[in-house]
């Protein structure tokens, strides 16, 4: 199936690593021209060269997110480079353990602004593209957004409101026909999630392996690619009429039967 996405200009934040980076290539093979946003030059100059040497489009922008005012910078450095966006992939995040017990006010307000805060700012500064394309907006989520996790409250409250502002979003912006949703993910092999596996646990893989019991289909890990597949779906104009939905591509992690995971 053509997804139609040919010379889309597609917006991807934490572009360079993980879920956004299994995002950006599925894009750049559909003929779309994704632009990476992220702090890690490196890995995203890095990428940028491996698709290039394909014969793929590509743009980057290296800057840390943290403000209204760098995320209009991006947005307006994206228009020079490339004309024109028609979408925006909000994924840039990092589960930074900010608990309720043992966390400072001042760490809470900052894990907002690593996560949440973002999530507002470049949609808001892409918008009068968005309006002009009839774009689309997709926000990476969190199962912590619903289930919770422990330990983590800037995380799993920015988490839970980007599913809100899923919803509240695709509302508001009817009107432009520009549809948004929120994929949920639960468990996803990306180098976060074996960084986090290394710092916690004094076993990692025996870690990984009673993780991997408990998510019902195939008792395996999600791949990046596969978060990727759905959100590029998500994003094409064949799928015309969903707006405000919540996708979990978790294997039936969240919603299936607790017993089978014994
Ligand atoms: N891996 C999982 O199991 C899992 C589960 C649920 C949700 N998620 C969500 O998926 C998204 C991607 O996570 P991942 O596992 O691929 O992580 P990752 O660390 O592998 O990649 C995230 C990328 O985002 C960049 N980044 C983070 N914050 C940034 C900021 N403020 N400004 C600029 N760049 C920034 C990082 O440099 C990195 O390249 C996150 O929103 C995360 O919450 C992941």
């Amino acid at each position: 199936m053509d997804l139609n996405l040919a010379d889309k200009v597609m917006i991807v934040t934490g572009g360079a690593s993980g879920i956004g980076e299994a995002i950006v290539k599925r894009l750049a093979e559909e003929g779309a021209i994704p632009v990476i946003v992220d702090r890690n030059r490196d890995a995203a100059e890095m990428l940028q060269k491996a698709l290039h040497s394909n014969g793929l489009k590509i743009h980057l922008i290296a800057r840390e997110l943290d403000s209204s005012e760098c995320c209009q910078l991006t947005v307006d450095e994206i228009l020079e480079k490339a004309g024109r966006i028609d979408g925006l992939f909000n994924n840039a995040g990092t589960n930074d353990s900010v608990s309720l017990e043992k966390g400072l006010p001042e760490q809470f307000v900052h894990s907002l602004q690593q996560n949440l805060h973002h999530y507002y700012f470049m949609a808001q500064a892409c918008l009068p593209e968005l309006k002009r394309n009839m774009g689309v907006i997709i926000n990476i989520s969190s199962k912590t957004a619903v289930t919770g996790q422990g330990g983590t409250s800037g995380y799993a409250a920015s988490k839970g409101a980007q599913l809100a502002l899923t919803r509240e979003w695709a509302v508001e912006l009817l009107k432009y026909g520009i549809r948004v949703n929120a994929i949920v993910p639960s468990e996803v092999m990306t180098p976060q999630y074996e960084s986090w596996l290394g710092q916690n646990f004094d076993n990692p893989q025996e870690k990984r392996k009673s993780i991997e019991k408990r998510i019902p289909l195939g008792h395996r890990f999600t791949t990046p690619e596969e978060i990727a597949d759905t959100a590029v779906f998500l994003a094409s104009p064949r799928v015309g009429h969903i707006t405000g939905q919540h996708i979990y591509v978790d294997g039936g992690y969240v919603h299936l039967d607790r017993a089978l995971r014994s």
